[in-house]
């Protein structure tokens, strides 16, 4: 359960969270007809891969880099070579779509007077971009990238980003995420989090627990009076 009283700043993942990462692909879906799904889900499983497998590598480049060679496996996977729709993808994955409920999920905290901030993966461009493009710049109060430590979540010292920047404890940051590896990841450092389900996934049986699920932000929210 979460302990509300005790949380100073709410903080997001990005992709998969606050942006739906299947709405480039579906811009586009006409042109690649029964690849749709395919691409979608092999260039997202791709680009997770190449981001853990830099960290381990101790090989970081930036995570524009990784979705550019995780849509290249995924395309070939496919059998396509179009660089025109090579590029508009690009393009899409730079201003994805935000769920929904995100606007006035952030907004209401905002006028509950509690901090917002995203702590990504992404590069300071993307995460800029789709920001903007989703019109969510006035209700996110600052944006933690991995760009200056160079290694990706869930290594500890991301979320480790989260306490020094805010000069809190661990406790009280309530960290929200539907990935669930990065659920494993923050849980284990010793934030309070929520698992934003959106597709009904199966939990992962790692020891490393969410302390709340929910099937949108809109239910999470409602732990702050
Ligand atoms: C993030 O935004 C990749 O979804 C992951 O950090």
């Amino acid at each position: 359960m979460i302990k509300s009283e005790n949380i100073k700043v709410c903080v997001f993942d990005a992709y998969g969270t606050l942006f739906d990462i299947n709405s480039a692909v579906n811009k586009h879906i006409e042109k690649l007809g029964e690849n749709s799904e395919a691409v979608s889900s092999i260039w997202r499983q791709k680009q997770l891969e190449y981001s853990w497998l830099r960290s381990l590598m101790c090989q970081y480049t930036d995570f524009w880099k990784v979705t550019q060679e995780a849509l290249d496996y995924a395309l070939n996977s496919c059998g396509i070579e179009n660089n025109k729709l090579r590029g508009e993808l690009l393009d899409a994955y730079m201003h994805l779509d935000c769920y929904p409920e995100v606007e006035e999920v952030l907004k209401d905290l905002k006028e509950k007077g509690i901090v917002t901030a995203i702590l990504s993966n992404g590069s300071p461009e993307m995460l800029k971009a789709a920001i903007s493009s989703a019109k969510l710049t006035d209700y996110i109060d600052v944006v933690l990238c991995v760009d200056d430590i160079k290694v990706y979540k869930p290594d500890p010292k991301v979320y480790k980003l989260v306490t020094d920047k805010f000069n809190i404890s661990k406790e009280e940051v309530l960290f929200h995420s539907s990935n669930s590896w990065d659920v494993a990841g923050a849980s284990s450092f010793g934030f309070q989090v929520a698992w934003i389900n959106r597709l009904d996934k199966q939990k992962e049986t790692l020891p490393f627990k969410p302390d709340m699920e929910a099937k949108s932000l809109n239910e999470v929210s409602k732990v702050f009076k």
